[in-house]
């Protein structure tokens, strides 16, 4: 299927130079599975994007946490797509249930925040997921589906996306998602691209978990067949966050 497992650590907005410089000399020290088993990828505050991209291991890579919808210019404080790709920062992180729920990103507008990002030669973890109230009544694959069609009606090249599915209520909670919770929106979710977008990009799109993912919940999650990596936010700013790279070692012995 030739998805490899994708290990993103968003590190929201967390940390001083010092901390950052910290957590990137205990990447550059780990031993962890080569590039064609494990992507790596962290996501530090604007701020620290060119110190961490400047310290950190070759072999591991960056993500900025969102950037402007359309080109740059009188936006006050926003940060275009343009001055990453300026600043070679290859991946960024759009439509997180942070900045839907507390900034009030519409479906529609994170749609058109990845197709730009991409039309300027970005990569994009793309965000989707449901409150605990949609959980409840039901809908979750409704609302994964209508998050997922608004990115699928804007964007062309789905080589460029990774869609992390992150169910709101496991966010920062440590209420993880239990493996067949996860493992079956993920499932619906590669079953929506197959009938709405192409086989092909089902089949190839990585589809990653994130909510409450640590050392010790990594392993039984990356052992589910269309879950293919995480995004980790507390546990991304921890040593353990070498652990969950190592958990693409799952995938290799499936
Ligand atoms: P968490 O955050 O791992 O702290 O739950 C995940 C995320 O918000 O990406």
């Amino acid at each position: 299927m030739g998805r490899t497992f994708f290990v993103g650590g968003n590190w929201k907005c967390n940390g001083t130079s010092e901390e950052v410089k910290k957590i990137v000399s205990t990447l550059n020290a780990a031993q962890v599975p080569s590039q064609d088993v494990v992507e790596v990828v962290v996501s530090p505050p604007f701020v620290f994007l060119p110190l961490v991209k400047n310290e950190l291991r070759p072999d591991f890579h960056v993500a900025a946490q969102n950037c402007w919808v359309k080109k740059g210019g009188a936006f006050t404080g926003e940060v275009s797509a343009e001055m990453l790709v300026n600043l070679s920062i290859p991946w960024v992180i759009l439509g997180h249930s942070e900045r839907r729920a507390i900034l009030g990103e519409s479906n529609e507008f994170v749609g058109d925040k990845v197709a730009y990002a991409i039309s300027q030669g970005l990569k994009v973890i793309a965000c989707v997921g449901e409150t605990l109230e949609q959980r409840e009544s039901g809908s979750t694959i409704d609302v994964v589906a209508a998050q997922t069609k608004a990115i699928a009606d804007k964007v062309t090249d789905w080589s460029k996306v990774v869609i992390a599915y992150e169910p709101v209520w496991a966010i920062g909670t440590g209420k993880v998602a239990s493996p067949a919770q996860a493992q079956e929106v993920h499932a619906e979710l590669r079953k929506w691209l197959q009938a709405n977008v192409s086989a092909e990009v089902a089949a190839s799109t990585r589809i990653i978990y994130g909510g409450s993912v640590n050392g010790a919940n990594c392993k039984e999650l990356a052992g589910q067949p269309d879950i293919d990596g995480f995004l980790v936010g507390g546990a991304s700013l921890k040593p353990e966050f070498i652990d969950i790279i190592k958990a693409a070692e799952v995938k290799k012995s499936a």
